[in-house]
C-alpha cells in the first residue's frame, strides 16, 4: 500500500514537468503500459492470499484512476498552453480591406441574346424553345430542303442516328411551333444549334434566332420594317443604314440577306467589312407555301415571314471581338470586360 501511494506520487510529479505530448505517452507507458508499474502490480495480485486480494486489487485501480486523471489533465493543460501561444503569436489585423467575393457576369453571348430578346419582346414577339437534337424531317424535309441537298451532307450536318441529327439551324421550330398553335403568331426562337465545322469564323456549336410572323396581312415590306428597326435598337444606331440582297433558302419565297452599314468602320471600309462599307447580319423571307402545306395553312390566306440571325456575329460586332474563338476559350481576361 505503501509502494502504491509512492507510485502515484512519482507520477504525479513526473507529469507535473512534462509539456509536450510525446513525453506524456512515454509516462503512461511507464505506468500503465503493457509491463507498466501498475500492470506489473496487478499482474502480482495471483500472488496473495484469497483474503488479502480484493483491498489489494481495489487500491491498484484507485491508483490506476488516479493516474489515468492525472494524464487527461496534463494533456488538457498542454493542449491549453499550445492554443495560447497559437494565438498570441497570430495577429489579426480586422482593420484590413477584404479581398471582395470576386463577382461574376454574364457571358457576352448571353448578354447578347438577352438584348436581341429585349428588343424583339418590345416589337410584340413571343419566345419559344425547341429541341437541340432534332429528327432529319424536321431539320430539312419539312423546310423544303430535299433529299439531295447540300445541306444534309455529312460534311455540314452531325448525324447522331439514321434519321436524329443535331439541329443544324433554329429553323426547325417554325414547323413545330406552327403544329401546335394557329396563325396569327408571331415569334423568336433563340438557342444553340451545330455545324461539323471549325476555324477562325465558325465553331461547332453556336446560337440563332429565329423569327416567325404570320398573319393575314404581313408583308415583305413588314419585315423589312421589323428587322431595320431591330438593327437599329440593338446597335444604339438611329441612322444605321440597312440594304436587301436577293438570296435563296428553301424554305423561303422570295428569300433575302440582309446587310447593315458597318458598325466598326461606319462605311469607311474596313478589315471587318472587306472594305465594302456592309456587314452580313440575317438571312429572311415569306414562308414558301411549301412549308405551310403539310400544316394545313393556307397560303392564300395566310403569309409569314420569317428571319434567322447568328448571336454570336451579332455579339462580335456590338463588342468589337474580332476572333469568334474567344467567346469559348473561357479566358477571364476576356469575360471580365463584360461584367
Ligand atoms: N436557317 C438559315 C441558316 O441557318 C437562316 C435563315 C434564313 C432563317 C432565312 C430563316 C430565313 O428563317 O427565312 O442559314
Amino acid at each position: 500500500m505503501q509502494d502504491l501511494q509512492s507510485i502515484l506520487d512519482g507520477a504525479v510529479s513526473a507529469l507535473s514537468s512534462i509539456d509536450n505530448p510525446a513525453l506524456l505517452e512515454e509516462v503512461k507507458a511507464r505506468y500503465l503500459g503493457k509491463s507498466g508499474l501498475l500492470t506489473e502490480r496487478l499482474k502480482a495480485l495471483g500472488k496473495l492470499s484469497p483474503e488479502a486480494r480484493p483491498a489489494a486489487g481495489a487500491e491498484i485501480n484507485r491508483v490506476k484512476l488516479a493516474v489515468e486523471a492525472a494524464l487527461q489533465a496534463r494533456r488538457d493543460h498542454i493542449a491549453a498552453q499550445q492554443l495560447e501561444r497559437q494565438l498570441s503569436a497570430q495577429a489579426l489585423d480586422v482593420t484590413l480591406p477584404g479581398r471582395g467575393a470576386g463577382n461574376g457576369g454574364l457571358h457576352p453571348v448571353t448578354r447578347t441574346l438577352a438584348r436581341i430578346r429585349e428588343v424583339f419582346h418590345s416589337l410584340g414577339f413571343d419566345v419559344a424553345d425547341g429541341p437541340e437534337i432534332e429528327t432529319d424531317a424536321y431539320n430539312f424535309t419539312a423546310l423544303n430542303i430535299p433529299e439531295n441537298h447540300p445541306a444534309r451532307a455529312m460534311h455540314d450536318t452531325f448525324y447522331l442516328d439514321a434519321t436524329h441529327v443535331l439541329r443544324t439551324h433554329t429553323s426547325p421550330m417554325q414547323v413545330r411551333y406552327l403544329e401546335s398553335r394557329k396563325p396569327p403568331v408571331k415569334v423568336i426562337v433563340p438557342g444553340r444549334v451545330y455545324r461539323c465545322d471549325s476555324d477562325m469564323t465558325h465553331t461547332p456549336m453556336f446560337h440563332q434566332v429565329e423569327g416567325l410572323w404570320v398573319d393575314e396581312a404581313v408583308t415583305f415590306s413588314g419585315l423589312k420594317g421589323v428587322l431595320i428597326d431591330f438593327m437599329r435598337r440593338f446597335f444604339e444606331q438611329d441612322q444605321l443604314k440597312a440594304r436587301f440582297r436577293p438570296s435563296f433558302f428553301p424554305f423561303t419565297e422570295p428569300s433575302a440577306e440582309m446587310d447593315i452599314g458597318c458598325v466598326i468602320c461606319e462605311g469607311q471600309g474596313c478589315r471587318v467589312c472587306s472594305h465594302t462599307g456592309w456587314l452580313e447580319v440575317l438571312g429572311c423571307g415569306m414562308v414558301h407555301p411549301n412549308v405551310f402545306a403539310p400544316l394545313g395553312i393556307d397560303s392564300e390566306r395566310h403569309v409569314g415571314f420569317a428571319f434567322g440571325m447568328g448571336v454570336e456575329r451579332l455579339a462580335m460586332l456590338r463588342y468589337g471581338v474580332n476572333d469568334l474563338r474567344l467567346f469559348f476559350d473561357n479566358d477571364l481576361r476576356f469575360l471580365e470586360q463584360f461584367r
